[in-house]
């Protein structure tokens, strides 16, 4: 069934119209990873050869990240029999002052940092501001690139970094992060790709998507080793060439959809996947009453119960944050007692508020969430307020009493392609629709964002 939504209209002015007490049934196409996406279309500047990208997400994010590498003279061809696939040519790349709209409508554009510094010797961008789930710094990056050999100069905002020496080379050397940041270590990775000498970076993410990034580095001619592990080591080279590479099978939608798949006592099957990728969250589900069975790269949930469970986030292989939000409200459906921390982000539980607003009973403790299962949610119309949470509430719509409206669909479509469509093929009576009038009632339950800036993330 081909799936695919009209993105001419405005997220902003639409809402998902939900009927509760959804059963999900059937086979569902999980979609290339965002967040390996985003990075090798900045790993592709790289290269001033072409660069054959395939399984790139529809979605907005990667939208943004194509208008800012054009922006600094990047071609992007789109294969018009298949829109997930991409030709990137940056052999006229030019280093433009990257602006605060583009850094903080998509933080990742970021990570370009380090590739636009050693290809081109210099790259200048604006320094992102914090976000609606915290702070989120970028010193790791910064303190690495100086310790590869980059000057660094901060200023109006802006981050100027140069290479001044005669090779026009960074050059490899020792680096420990202080945390394991993923953003910090594909930043890093990318810069010390054509640096002078070796770099081992240790304290490294150790995420799919730095595997991912890995693997399509050494197709170029990059020379890392390690990278899975917390110590990775690259031995710069001159040159990098274009190369094909397919995006990895996005575990956080396909965790996504496992965990709707509970909260509604479903039984569906994602594919395709990398089941290791899914290890913490189907430990999980199993834990909590789910029934999982995996055939190759196909993951089949059943569930027919669901009972409190403890979490905490933690980088990869740990419990990913970025379904800490959708497994609150699996938990806040559980019998019993399930106490859930969010250890990577200061400020990610503000879906709790609209939760227990619908009937849900959990206690917020700084950053861990006691639950207290109830046997019932009733929805109510709301609006997210950022791409996790805006989906943990479509998911706690779908396993409600009732029926609602839900707004905020721009940090939606920001990391789920066709996310309605998916659902409505598994049986969901979900609809898209432009929003009428019902926003002043849904700000009522928009999730808090107290003090801080509505710039996208995650
Ligand atoms: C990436 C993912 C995001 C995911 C997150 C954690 C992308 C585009 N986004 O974000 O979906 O939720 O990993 O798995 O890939 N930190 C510092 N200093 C830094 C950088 C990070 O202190 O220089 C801290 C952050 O504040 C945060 C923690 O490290 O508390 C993790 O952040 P990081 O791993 O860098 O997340 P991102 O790469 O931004």
């Amino acid at each position: 069934m081909i799936c695919k939504r009209d993105i001419k209209q405005n997220p902003k002015f639409e809402s998902l119209k939900i009927i509760g007490k959804s059963s999900l049934k059937g086979k569902v196409k999980i979609s290339g990873a965002k967040n390996s996406a985003l990075v090798l279309l900045a790993a592709s500047l790289l290269t001033k050869e072409k660069v054959f990208l395939s399984n790139i997400p529809d979605l907005s994010d990667i939208r943004k990240m194509k208008n800012l590498l054009e922006s600094i003279g990047v071609k992007i061809t789109e294969n018009i029999n298949n829109r997930e696939e991409l030709i990137i040519n940056a052999e006229n790349l030019h280093c433009g002052n990257i602006p605060l709209y583009l850094v903080n409508e998509l933080r990742a554009s970021f990570f370009c940092i380090g590739p636009l510094l050693s290809r081109l010797g210099k790259a200048s961008l604006a320094l992102p501001g914090g976000c609606d789930i915290g702070k989120r710094p970028v010193d790791e990056h910064i303190n690495g690139l100086e310790e590869l050999g980059a000057v660094i100069d901060k200023k109006d905002g802006f981050i100027h970094a140069e290479i001044i020496n005669d090779k026009e080379r960074l050059k490899g050397t020792q680096i420990k992060l202080g945390c394991p940041s993923v953003g910090a270590t594909e930043t890093l990775i990318m810069a010390a790709a054509l640096a002078e000498g070796e770099t081992i970076i240790s304290n490294a993410a150790r995420e799919p998507e730095i595997q991912d990034l890995c693997e399509m580095l050494n197709k170029m001619g990059a020379k890392i080793i390690g990278a899975g592990d917390p110590n990775i080591t690259i031995k710069g080279v001159h040159k990098l060439k274009g190369c094909s590479h397919k995006v990895i099978p996005d575990r956080i939608e396909a965790g996504t959809f496992l965990i709707a798949a509970a909260a509604t006592l479903s039984s569906i099957a994602i594919s395709p996947v990398i089941p290791s990728h899914l290890n913490s969250v189907i430990n999980k589900l199993i834990e909590s009453g789910s029934e999982v069975t995996i055939k190759g790269n196909t993951v089949f949930i059943e569930t027919k119960k669901i009972n409190g469970v403890n979490i905490e986030t933690e980088p990869f292989p740990g419990f990913p944050t970025d379904l800490q939000a959708p497994f609150t409200v699996l938990m806040s459906k559980a019998t019993g007692k399930s106490i859930i921390k969010e250890k990577i982000f200061e400020n990610r539980m503000n879906h709790i508020e609209v939760l227990n607003k619908m009937g849900a009973s959990i206690k917020l403790e700084d950053n861990t969430a006691i639950v207290n299962g109830v046997n019932e949610l009733k929805s109510i119309n709301s609006r997210g307020s950022d791409l996790r949470s805006t989906a943990a509430l479509v998911i706690a719509a779908l396993a409600s009493e009732n029926d609602c409206l839900i707004e905020g669909l721009e940090h939606l479509d920001r990391g789920y392609e066709n996310f309605e469509c998916k659902l409505k093929i598994l049986g969901a009576n979900i609809e898209r629709n432009l929003t009428k009038n019902f926003s002043k009632e849904s700000s009522k339950n928009k999730i808090s964002l107290e003090n801080i800036g509505e710039i996208s993330a995650a």
